[in-house]
């Protein structure tokens, strides 16, 4: 099998998280937070050792800043919902994943407008655009760093400059870009980080986070349990507590541990170096075969290792199944949770084949997959 599905989810994982997760689950299995025995305490400081992984990884100031969530979808809902009001205004782009968009669909029945700013043909946003449109009214920016179907990077610290100007706050996805990209929550005033485990950080699924600049700023919408002051039935305002409700997903936390060593041991910088340079030897070749159309940022451009292409008219759900069916090469095809990027590019109903790479993938792999297509091509 040859796996281009990154974007979805990164396989294989790192060799040792095969191999050592079931060991940590003994080692640290207690409920962290909750009791005072020391397998618990144990079990707590692996949970805050992962907090200050993350707070390493990308240059937070605190690691009680992050909370740790299912996925990304669950981080950017605590937001969206918990922050936005009746009355308030946001601003996000036609390149949001759902994700972003349904919790806006949803804050649009509760009184909150919502501007869409379009992007460019390449997916880009214009920086000025989202200027353009803050008013008296705006709250929040929410922004994905890259486009799970074009690739394309947002300039994301030029984004912070202007909502930090403007005083509103400003949300960024790094679904797709945690792990690959820089991410510098000193040098950048971003006020909430949505993360996702189990893509470019290379943990599993089922744990995310949610880094918090000023947690007061933020309304809780999920409260509950945490193992702190129990006498009282409000929430408790101290971090991590504030926004972890109910026993958390221990397993998953210390799998995301294993995987921020790999990204820290491999290099981030690395890891993209070597994903790009496949990125555009894929982008290349593609480009040579007849009736392609390649969306996204062009060769030599910056871009995520995602590239999302069509063949002539041929369905991209039909031509990604005969990739699987015929050459057992797993891509994506159809939409991808991404609707308004595509209209954008015309793609609402033919979708696109998305090849998605990773820090396993080979340049034998690009060959064999490059063959496919031409075998493909020839039958149309
Ligand atoms: C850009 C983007 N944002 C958000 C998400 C949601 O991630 P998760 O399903 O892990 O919550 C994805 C997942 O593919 C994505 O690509």
């Amino acid at each position: 099998m040859i796996y281009f599905d990154n974007a979805a989810t990164s396989y294989p994982k790192p060799e040792a998280l095969y191999q050592e997760i079931g060991s940590r689950m003994k080692r640290y299995g207690a409920n962290p937070g909750r009791s005072g025995h020391e397998f618990g305490l144990r079990t707590n400081r692996a949970i805050y050792e992962t907090r200050e992984a993350l707070n390493q990884t990308f240059s937070g100031d605190n690691p009680l800043h992050f909370v740790f969530t299912a996925n990304a979808t669950e981080s950017i809902n605590l937001v969206i919902l918990g922050l936005l009001k009746d009355g308030d205004h946001v601003i996000a782009t036609e390149t949001e994943h759902n994700s972003v968009l349904r919790p806006l669909e949803l804050a649009k029945s509760r009184g909150i407008s919502v501007s869409l700013v379009s992007v460019d043909e390449q997916g880009r946003v214009n920086p000025g655009k989202i200027e353009a449109e803050i008013c008296a009214q705006t709250k929040l920016v929410v922004c994905t760093h890259a486009s799970n179907v074009t690739g394309a990077i947002q300039p994301i610290e030029e984004i912070a400059a202007i909502t930090e100007a403007h005083g509103v706050f400003f949300l960024v996805d790094a679904a797709q870009s945690a792990g690959i990209l820089p991410i510098n929550l000193s040098k950048a005033k971003i006020d909430f980080l949505a993360i996702t485990g189990h893509k470019s950080l290379y943990g599993p699924q089922g744990i995310g986070a949610l880094y918090v600049r000023e947690p007061m700023s933020l309304p809780v919408i999920k409260t509950g349990g945490t193992g702190s002051r129990s006498s009282d039935l409000n929430q408790p305002d101290v971090m991590p507590d504030r926004f972890e409700s109910g026993t958390l997903n221990t397993p998953g936390v210390l799998g995301l541990q294993m995987g921020l060593d790999f990204v820290r041991l491999q290099g981030r910088e690395k890891l993209f170096a070597q994903e790009y340079a496949l990125t555009q030897v894929l982008m290349k070749e593609l480009n040579r075969i007849p009736g392609i159309k390649i969306y996204g940022p062009p060769i030599g451009e910056p871009r995520v290792p995602v590239v999302s292409f069509n063949l002539g008219d041929l369905d991209s759900a039909e031509v990604s199944y005969i990739l699987d069916d015929e050459f057992g090469i797993i891509t994506r095809g159809g939409l991808h949770c991404a609707p308004l990027i595509h209209r954008r590019l015309g793609t609402s109903q033919q979708g696109a084949v998305r090849v998605s790479l990773g820090a396993f993938s080979t340049k034998q792999e690009i060959e064999a997959f490059l063959e496919a297509i031409r075998a493909i091509q020839k039958m149309m």
